[in-house]
């Protein structure tokens, strides 16, 4: 199932005296071409984002500054990861529903995506979604 594809990648870290560097290739750190890239941020205590699954999409979720949780649940078993280290990052993907809770405050939560915003890829439904799911 979809939820067994998801999981954290360790991203390379040039350590330097002057501060860290971490990079991402598509194709070679996460396995999709990187068509679009958003990011969350000012997020109050307490908020939930996601609250949604895509059909095709595929994305790569990154703590880049504080910490946060990503539960991802495939219609058979629900995960959750804490993500708190640039050099993580946990790839998610098609057809997982997702939420992201317990923001830390000033938290940044960068998402590499496989392709450009649509809104006919998401399922905003999580009856549908489980439906769906279950079909195969
Ligand atoms: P949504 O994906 O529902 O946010 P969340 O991060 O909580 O899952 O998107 C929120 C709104 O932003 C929605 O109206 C669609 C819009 N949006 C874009 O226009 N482009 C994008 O790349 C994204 C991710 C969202």
């Amino acid at each position: 199932m979809a939820l067994q594809d998801c999981r954290i990648i360790t991203l390379p870290k040039i350590q330097d005296r002057r501060g860290n560097l971490t990079f991402v290739e598509a194709d070679r750190h996460v396995p999709f071409d990187i068509r679009r890239v958003y990011y969350l941020y000012d997020v109050p205590g307490g908020a939930e984002r996601g609250g949604h699954a895509h059909r095709t999409l595929q994305q790569f979720i990154v703590a880049m500054s504080g910490s946060f949780d990503v539960v991802l649940d495939d219609g058979i078993a629900t995960r959750r990861f804490h993500l708190n280290r640039s050099y993580f990052g946990l790839y998610v993907s098609s057809m997982n529903w997702r939420s992201l809770d317990n923001f830390s405050s000033g938290a940044v939560c960068m998402v590499l995506a496989s392709a450009h915003y649509d809104e006919a890829d998401y399922i905003r439904d999580h009856a549908q979604f489980i439906k769906q799911a279950l079909a195969g």
